[in-house]
């Protein structure tokens, strides 16, 4: 009897776990190609085609704000959580952060649907080696969570 408990806990510890992760389905393949191209045209202009991001993304630009980081696994959009990936990009990065704080990130909300939104994050999120795919998703986890 305890061992069945036991084990259905471990079974279910085991969904939660891997819940962030799943890998994407065969039916949903055909998908990424949308989300490549939404990319392409609507983040590659300052995040880079091949989501390098921009020269010494590190260092404010002459105008005083922060050039637009990579999106591959040596910048820090795999840092944050979806919840605040979604923001971002929906409502841009000055409004997230509030307090008068100015940037070069646009909101994307009014452009694109949020479906659409989810798709070109997830599309970006398998361009990650497994170690930083599985830190956001443990990080996004944690997020959830807490709320
Ligand atoms: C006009 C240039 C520009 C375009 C186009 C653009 N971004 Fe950005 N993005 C930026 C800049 C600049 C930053 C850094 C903002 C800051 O920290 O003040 C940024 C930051 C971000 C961040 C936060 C990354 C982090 O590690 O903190 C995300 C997520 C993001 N952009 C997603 C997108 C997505 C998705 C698209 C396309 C739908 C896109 N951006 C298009 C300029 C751009």
């Amino acid at each position: 009897m305890l061992s069945g408990a036991l084990l259905l806990l471990v079974a279910l510890s085991g969904v939660l776990l891997t819940g962030g992760s799943v890998p994407l389905a065969v039916s949903d393949q055909p998908n990424l190609a949308r989300r490549e191209a939404i990319y392409a045209e609507a983040c590659a202009a300052c995040h880079g085609a091949n989501l390098q991001g921009e020269p010494n993304w590190r260092s404010p630009g002459p105008d005083g704000r922060l050039p637009a980081p990579p999106h591959d696994a040596t910048g820090h959009t795999w840092h944050h959580s979806d919840r605040v990936l979604l923001d971002i990009t929906m409502r841009g990065t000055a409004a997230v952060v509030g307090r008068g704080y100015e940037s070069n990130m646009p909101g994307f909300g009014d452009t694109y649907s949020e479906d659409e939104l989810r798709d070109v994050l997830e599309w970006i999120k398998t361009q990650w080696p497994e170690r930083e795919r599985a830190h956001q998703a443990q990080v996004t986890a944690q997020d959830e969570a807490q709320r």
